[in-house]
């Protein structure tokens, strides 16, 4: 058994969640849930990033302390998870002593290593990005930060330095030796261009606000955002025994977007090598997901709320939690993990008539309608198998190992596209087998072996999906007469489907329901309705206006 410890960032309380923030959320949870499959010991972390002076200001403007406003946003965050379905092991919120404990802790490590000094910071500074920019890197005019689109401000101040220079030249033996270090291979090049191009000391304290970790031993400063925020990871596991099982010996992979590649590849494993503390074994660095072609953000108003989709994909998949399962399918299924994707709820309904409804969905109905008239609604005695048969079978052992090795390597779309394209293969002998046609001659041996198959395959296909529908799963399972793939923690190494199972002839089979009702023309309009205001709508529900406030609900 291996033990696997996934992380999302921990995300910033300027701002309520959105679908761009959820998404590596809902990634990291199909992934844990794929690891608890295989029988490894798991463990997921998400949470909350509550310091610095973004922070701080946007409390100001509310009239509000910091510690109120944070409260308020980190709740959102922790509320909102569990109904996208996504369970993680811990939420973080660096606010917490345990972790304000352990950054203190990292902090003297590093000083005691020598690579801490007082110095002068100065530079321009986008608070959106709580980082320094260069000048090349402005928009003009009004040097407006690249991303935020926001003006930087000159900083002067004195500050603690981390000797990362110093690390320039380990950093770079580290990424030669450890070629799975940072993901994907496009970004790994950005990286080690950016750290041959010189590595300048870091400035890891501030004295102009307040809102923040105090330095060991010299309270005017407190920590620098991120490095506070960097440590959440590892200040977590408390105690020796989760230290040493999870950062000691676990594989550890953190999920992180695009923007925050530099953080978790340059200065966090740099702060780590000073520590004398393990370096995680993947960054994997996914896209933006964009709306008519921008990154979705606060910043430029564009974000769409992730609950609104899952409740009204829900009033059509029977339950939010169903809606969420829509939601999570869609969000891994359509864009590459690791590139950049574009959101369009026009495509959206497409592809779950098309995948969940036209595909699994029917396979499941169409099988276990064939039951119901031919095999009294249970599950078949299966009679000799025939090279067609054990055609199936065996392209169901080869599915189950392709799926499996995309989401070993961080890959769920194509995952997902092996899963259904089992659930297609299987579409396919039904038409060929027409066990209906069998049953016609009276060939109830034939008849048999058609359905076991199917409800075999079905069977496998139920367990692959869990990771991303994992209600659906549930109902899928309950229908074929088969309990839940147990949410428990540590489920055994048996559930990811080696080769379909067969059961009992004889065992009954539930109650047949429509997994993914269809979405007609006129349902796809009023679905559209409520997804996106009927102003939004000229671009196939989404919109490059900035001001696109799309998908209702709380979130
Ligand atoms: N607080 C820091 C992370 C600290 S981790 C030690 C932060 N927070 S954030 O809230 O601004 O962003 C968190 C994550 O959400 C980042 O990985 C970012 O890439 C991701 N996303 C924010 N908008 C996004 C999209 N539109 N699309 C995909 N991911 C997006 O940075």
């Amino acid at each position: 058994m291996s033990r696997f410890y996934v992380t999302t960032p921990i995300y910033y309380v300027n701002d309520v969640p959105h679908l761009g923030t959820a998404y590596t959320t809902i990634v990291a949870d199909a992934v844990r849930r794929f690891h608890l499959l295989r029988g490894d010991e798991t463990r997921m972390l998400t949470g909350t990033d509550e310091h610095g002076l973004k922070i701080e200001r946007e409390a100001r403007e509310r009239g509000m302390t910091p510690g109120e406003f944070v409260a308020g946003i980190s709740e959102r965050f922790r509320e909102l998870w569990p109904r996208l379905e996504i369970e993680a092991d811990d939420f973080v919120r660096t606010t917490e002593k345990r972790h304000e404990h352990r950054v203190e802790e990292l902090w003297r490590k590093i000083a005691a290593k020598g690579d801490l000094y007082l110095g002068d910071y100065a530079g321009l500074y986008c608070v959106g990005c709580e980082d320094l920019k260069t000048e090349k890197e402005l928009l003009q005019p009004g040097n407006l930060c690249p991303l935020h689109r926001t003006p930087v401000q000159a900083v002067r101040e004195p500050s603690y330095f981390f000797a990362l220079s110093k690390y320039e030249q380990p950093l770079l033996d580290w990424y030669e030796r450890h070629p799975a270090f940072i993901q994907p291979e496009s970004r790994r090049n950005e990286v080690l261009s950016f750290v041959k191009s010189g590595l300048k000391d870091l400035s890891v304290s501030r004295t102009s606000f307040q809102w923040g970790i105090p330095v060991p031993g010299d309270p005017k400063h407190v920590m620098y955002v991120w490095f506070d925020a960097l440590a959440n990871y590892w200040s977590v596991l408390q105690d020796r025994d989760a230290l040493k099982a999870f950062w000691n010996d676990g594989k550890v992979v953190h999920l992180v977007g695009k923007d925050i590649l530099r953080f978790h590849t340059v200065y966090w494993p740099a702060f780590l090598m000073s520590a004398g503390l393990p370096l995680p074994e993947t960054v994997f660095a996914h896209g933006f997901l964009t709306i008519g072609g921008q990154k979705m953000s606060k910043t430029l108003r564009n974000t769409v709320k992730p609950l609104g989709i899952a409740k009204a994909f829900g009033e059509v998949a029977g339950s939010e939690a169903g809606g969420a399962d829509v939601l999570r399918y869609q969000l891994l299924r359509a864009i590459a993990f690791g590139q950049d994707g574009d959101f369009d709820f026009a495509a959206m309904i497409e592809r779950y008539n098309a995948d969940l409804c036209d595909n699994l969905g029917n396979l499941l109905s169409r099988t276990l309608g064939l039951c119901a008239k031919l095999t009294d609604g249970k599950y078949p005695p299966p009679g000799p198998r025939t090279a067609e048969d054990e055609a199936l079978r065996e392209r169901a052992v080869e599915a189950a190992r392709a799926a499996a090795a995309h989401w070993e390597e961080l890959a769920p779309h194509r995952a997902l596209e092996e899963t259904f394209a089992l659930s297609n293969a299987a579409n396919v002998y039904v038409d060929r087998t027409a066990p209906w046609a069998e049953a016609r001659k009276g060939d109830t041996a034939r008849v048999g072996t058609i359905l076991s198959t199917l409800l075999d395959v079905l069977d496998s296909l139920s367990v692959m999906v869990w990771p991303v529908l994992p209600k659906k799963s549930a109902e899928m399972r309950g229908q074929l007469g088969l309990g839940p793939v147990t949410q428990e923690r540590n489920v055994a190494l048996k559930w990811w489907p080696q080769q379909p199972v067969g059961r009992e002839a004889g065992e009954p089979l539930g109650t047949a329901a429509a997994l993914f009702p269809k979405i007609d023309r006129d349902g796809a309009k009023k679905l559209l309705d409520v997804l996106a205001p009927k102003e939004e709508q000229g671009t196939a529900g989404t919109s490059p206006t900035p001001s696109a406030a799309p998908a209702t609900g709380t979130l």
